[in-house]
């Protein structure tokens, strides 16, 4: 598997199991939600562009999920481009988009721009994606960018300024984040640069703390030699558990059991062991979400799968003996309240 493949099928998961969570984790509750912080994150990206754009603009949105931004941006622009490593994504884009004929989107390979012919976009911008992309990958983009924009052009990017942070390159949800030198030097070396010096602000890396979202206006210096060759970091672990992949997952079933949709919750427990099946936590969670709602076969079964995958695991091994136990208690309680029940009709039937 390689790097494209690995973006693809995770990115896919996350579509299929829930867009609109995976794209805004903190807006995505409703349609109505979801499309006002496209609307706050379009007008954010215009202030930042600071009245130097044009209708007639042709404009490249990189990473695009479901289409978020392009549909506010739809009423700015004559014809506006998305494009996204996830086919899920796309196919749900065009739904999203479906009354915006010169908005198209399209699932390209994750690692280029190799639809677009040189020169072809005023404006590239790109929000939420970059911060989730191997550092290699990143920087073939902007390569990409120098070609496919207009010497007149800009690109708009968001990205955390701050501290050095990187995750393994097989990670494809863990965030990154950028030292000022570090970003200047990239967009250097690809023919780009800010056009004024960036605020910067201490970037956090915890998915709990709020962290850097502003746009940032970057020009093209000079056109770079095309290099399409690309010597990818090679995966290691292909299937190494994203942390904070895990913790989202959490996070949104644990929503769900708050807001009394349980079973949507037990879903999502599910195709995360599934996925990650050394993730403990995620089995005994999973079964205490069925326990609590009163499934407790299924509960049993899932604490047998987790015991037979890790035969070691001792609370793995506790938790199904006190459930197996449960189990004992409820049939003996309900064969005597079904022998109480069953001498009740009998006295009734013979007195
Ligand atoms: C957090 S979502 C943000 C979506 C959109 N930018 C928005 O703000 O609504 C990140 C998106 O980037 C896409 N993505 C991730 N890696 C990518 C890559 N290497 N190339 C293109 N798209 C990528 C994902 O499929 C996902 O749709």
């Amino acid at each position: 598997m390689n790097i494209s493949e690995k973006m693809k099928q995770d990115w896919n998961q996350r579509a299929q199991h829930h867009a609109r969570f995976w794209i805004a984790t903190e807006n995505y509750q409703t349609e109505d939600v979801f499309a006002q912080s496209g609307q706050d994150t379009a007008q954010a990206l215009l202030i930042a562009l600071q009245g130097l754009y044009q209708p007639s603009w042709k404009v490249l949105d990189i990473g695009c999920g479901i289409g978020r931004v392009l549909k506010p941006l739809a009423s700015y622009f004559e014809a506006l481009v998305g494009v996204d490593v996830s086919s899920a994504m796309i196919a749900q884009s065009k739904t999203w988009l479906s009354e915006y004929p010169h908005v198209t989107t399209l699932e390209t390979s994750g690692v280029d721009l190799q639809e677009f012919g040189d020169k072809s976009f005023d404006l590239v911008y790109s929000y939420v994606t970059f911060q989730h992309m191997a550092r290699p990958v990143f920087e073939q983009y902007l390569r990409e960018i120098n070609r496919v924009l207009n010497p007149q052009g800009y690109l708009v990017l968001q990205l955390p300024i701050g501290p050095y942070h990187d995750v393994p390159t097989e990670d494809t949800i863990g965030i990154r984040s950028y030292p000022l030198k570090e970003i200047v030097q990239k967009l250097h070396n690809n023919g780009l640069a800010f056009c004024h010096d960036p605020q910067v602000t201490v970037t956090s890396t915890d998915i709990h703390q709020p962290f850097d979202h502003r746009f940032h206006i970057i020009k093209k210096i000079h056109a770079i030699k095309p290099s399409m060759s690309v010597e990818w970091v090679p995966l290691k672990h292909p299937q190494h558990p994203s942390p904070l992949d895990i913790a989202l997952y959490e996070t949104y079933a644990e929503d769900c059991v708050k807001s009394g949709h349980s079973q949507e919750g037990i879903r999502t427990l599910r195709s995360l062991v599934n996925q990650y099946p050394q993730h403990l936590e995620g089995w005994l969670h999973l079964a205490a979400v069925l326990l609590e709602n009163d499934q407790v076969q299924q509960a049993i079964t899932t604490m047998q799968e987790l015991t037979a995958l890790h035969p070691r695991y001792q609370e793995g091994q506790a938790v199904l003996q006190q459930l197996l136990a449960k189990r004992q208690q409820t049939t003996t309680a309900s064969q005597e309240e079904q022998e109480q029940f069953t001498c009740g009709i009998t006295d009734r039937a013979f007195n």
